[in-house]
């Protein structure tokens, strides 16, 4: 196989959030029945893949991101046998399928640590987590100071007086990766799910596996892995290089499968050069771009972290990739509606400053159109295609993400971006399900961002989807090269050129262009205005 043909070189994968999707039996939760139900509404989208969050058995006190079996379906979400049909459905339509592989950490409920928590200290049982001795007078301090992700102690103290590490949620208890038994079953795991077709694992919290040693203690006030620390301030429990022995080994499992199957890392490391480790030749295959998800919407800003990622990612030979929006972080349509950069990347309430809404959705179709023109692989999150916003009034009595509570109520955390999407403007719970249930509330606004409302209409945001990607692909955008103009913000990629405004007057296009897709109309001179991308040819 060429190396040019190889689909997840260019390809845009479409993030799917099982819960907020489709519900296919009215219980308020989405469902993979649901999900192979829109199938085809995402290959006529123009999609080539499609990420599943987890579906896994779970307790669900993070989202699913608390895995109890690893090789089965919750049965909120179906069977094993819906993820079958799902798919086949999805390779019938030509669509691959990518998976959540979530190895920091599993549930509490996973039989693992249930058999840890029956078994004594030191036991091989314990051994497959992060068991020590406390601190103090009789072990009543934790063994250091490591806070959680989602707020409190990373630690947790078991009745026999050991605790256990948790860097999330204190259902969530870290595995020992210098566990040679951990080590083997994520292998198997991998296996199994190759073995039923997926064509690629998303892989949570990649720079998380290892932790130092020592488990040496950091003073740095916060410890979470979406705020990266300095270089010289190197956290213990974050990017540490042993991680990058497991990924060599996965490699080899995913190669034997074959070329076409790939590992996307989410490692929030900095700076990017660190990223590009996790995609050295005989490791994963992407990175997800962080920092190009946090770049300003400014030309300067925008065009450094373009320059910046193409260039470190051809340091090891890797495809670049880009992203704007997943279940973590304030939806781009949200985050581009204030005009000061938003410190919080999740997060707002009742009694916060809101967004401008038309503000954020132009320049969120703007952002959309430049990064869809820029060569590799490109992520999509469920509904961004309708240039939906976070819902950023969600009663915080109804808020489920466990950083609320975990913070004391200080952060509000991710439930924003992960409201059910609307399908239809006028049936119950925008036919997100066949009930007007649904496990985050949807604001009384959505009915216009329903799908129905703007499919076939010219200029709406789905339309516009839908034509970036068809030229895309028509253009080969994916596996292009790009090449800046030497003024303003404007490159080529093969026979496409790409014009962004940020700020000021409008801009004229060159003396007979052709415009291909512009992200909002152009004036009445025929320049292109504030916060628009257009693509043209001369
Ligand atoms: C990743 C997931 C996030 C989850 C966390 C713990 O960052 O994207 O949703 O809470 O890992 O698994």
């Amino acid at each position: 196989m060429s190396q040019t043909s190889l689909w997840w070189h260019d390809a845009v994968i479409y993030q799917v959030y099982p819960r907020s999707f489709a519900d296919s039996d009215g219980d308020g939760m989405g469902d993979l029945p649901g999900i192979t139900s829109h199938l085809a509404d995402l290959r006529e989208l123009g999609v080539d893949a499609v990420w599943l969050s987890p579906f896994y058995p779970s307790p669900q006190h993070d989202a699913g991101y608390d895995v109890a079996d690893y090789r089965n379906v919750d049965p909120r979400f179906g069977t094993l046998a819906d993820a079958d049909r799902m798919i086949a459905e999805a390779h019938a339509l030509g669509l691959k399928v990518v998976v959540d592989l979530v190895p920091n950490h599993t549930s509490s409920d996973h039989v693992w640590f249930q058999a840890a928590l029956g078994a004594a200290p030191g036991s091989p049982e314990r051994e497959r987590y992060i068991f020590r001795d406390g601190k103090g007078p009789d072990g009543e301090q934790p063994p250091n100071g490591w806070r959680s992700t989602f707020g409190g102690p990373a630690w947790t103290r078991v009745p026999d007086g050991q605790w256990y590490l948790h860097l999330f949620d204190v259902t969530q208890p870290d595995l020992d990766w210098d566990n040679a038994e951990v080590r083997a079953e994520f292998l198997d795991i991998l296996r199994f799910w190759l073995d039923r077709g997926v064509h690629g694992f998303r892989v949570d919290v990649a720079h998380g596996l290892v932790k130092d040693r020592d488990l040496a203690d950091w003073d740095y006030p916060d410890q979470g892995p979406w705020v990266v620390p300095p270089e010289d301030n190197r956290p213990p429990m974050w990017d540490q290089e042993g991680v990058h022995d497991i990924y060599r080994a996965w490699r080899e499992v995913l190669d034997s499968y074959g070329p076409d199957r790939m590992l996307v890392a989410e490692a929030w490391v900095q700076p990017v050069e660190r990223i590009t480790r996790y995609v050295r030749p005989d490791e994963m295959h992407q990175a997800f771009n962080f920092p190009y998800l946090f770049a300003h919407w400014t030309a300067a800003d925008q065009r450094a972290v373009i320059e910046q990622s193409l260039a470190t990612n051809a340091t090891v030979g890797a495809i670049t990739t880009w992203v704007l929006s997943n279940h973590d972080v304030l939806r781009h349509t949200t985050r581009l509606g204030y005009r000061e950069p938003l410190k919080q990347l999740s997060g707002i309430g009742p009694g916060d400053p809101q967004p401008d809404a038309a503000l954020g959705l132009r320049r969120a179709r703007a952002a959309t159109l430049l990064m869809l023109a820029l060569p590799g692989s490109a992520y999509l999150y469920q509904g961004e295609e309708l240039g939906l916003p976070d819902h950023t009034e969600i009663p915080d009595e109804l808020r489920q993400d466990p950083t609320w509570e975990r913070s004391g109520h200080t952060e509000r955390g991710r439930d924003g971006c992960r409201v059910p999407i609307p399908w239809e403007a006028d049936a119950p719970s925008y036919g997100f399900g066949p009930s007007d249930h649904s496990w985050l509330p949807q604001p009384a606004s959505w009915a216009e961002y329903a799908r129905d409302r703007q499919a076939g209409v010219p200029g709406s945001t789905l339309e516009l989807y839908r034509d970036a990607l068809r030229l895309r692909r028509s253009h080969s955008l994916g596996t292009g090269t790009l090449t800046w103009d030497s003024t303003g913000f404007a490159f080529r990629n093969g026979d496409v050129r790409v014009l962004t405004n940020f700020d000021g007057e409008p801009v004229a296009l060159p003396v007979g262009a052709g415009v291909l897709l512009s992200s909002e109309p152009l004036d009445g001179d025929g320049r292109v205005p504030t916060d628009v991308t257009v693509w043209f040819t001369v």
